[in-house]
């Protein structure tokens, strides 16, 4: 058997259509119930915070996960990235009330952020000194409350941006998820883990 972590919200939605798509049958439980088997019970899933699904991957309590690269380049975990499966598109932003709000004050701003690392790495790559604010959601708050000059943030729609007056500064990079595996469960389960990349390719 093959235990696959999936990441919770939208990105779940999105990866059980596709391998249901490539006619794996799988129904996310309704209940609380954060672990449940395909009608074949040839694969365990667990239901995981996406944040997490590298972490369970990693330690091999799950031979393989769906992750976003979003959340692979915050967490520079030891996994495999496997298979890019062109679901969960978004874009790694930086983003602000208009143009000139992080006019670099300075050389020194604040940034409110759920992606501390990357937000770190960005502004050390352009010389800037930022102080990062780590914040666990609704993120779009924190510069219209001037606690930050910017936030670092996911964008998919685009609504809540919009929605919340705030602009594209500029982009960091593009993020789809990925088919990500435990490094020795790759090599130990290497045929059923091929031959599910093989569906669904
Ligand atoms: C994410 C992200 C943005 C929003 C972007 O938040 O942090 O706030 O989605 O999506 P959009 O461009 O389609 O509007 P999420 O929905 O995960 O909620 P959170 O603020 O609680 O983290």
């Amino acid at each position: 058997m093959i235990t696959i972590a999936l990441p919770k919200g939208r990105l779940m939605e999105e990866s059980v259509e596709i391998l249901n798509k490539k006619g794996f049958n799988i129904e996310i439980p309704q209940s609380r119930k954060l672990f449940f088997y395909d009608s074949e019970k040839k694969y365990k899933f667990l239901i995981v915070r996406a944040q997490d699904v590298v972490t369970y991957v990693e330690y091999k309590a799950a031979d393989l996960g769906i992750a976003g690269l979003d959340v692979l380049h915050e967490h520079d975990n030891d996994v495999l990235e496997l298979l890019d499966l062109n679901i969960g598109f978004c874009t790694m932003v930086v983003a602000g009330k208009d143009k000139n709000c992080f006019a670099y004050k300075n050389r020194s701003i604040r940034v409110a952020t759920k992606f501390v690392n990357i937000a770190k790495k960005h502004f050390v790559v352009k010389g800037i000194n930022a102080e990062i604010i780590k914040l666990y959601g609704s993120i779009e708050l924190a510069p219209l409350l001037g606690i930050a000059d910017c936030i670092v943030d996911i964008v998919s729609t685009g609504a809540t941006l919009k929605e919340n007056g705030l602009k594209v500064i500029e982009p960091i990079f593009e993020s789809t998820a990925f088919i990500i595996a435990n490094k020795i469960s790759y090599y130990t389960k290497y045929d059923q883990i091929n031959s599910l990349l093989e569906i669904v390719k």
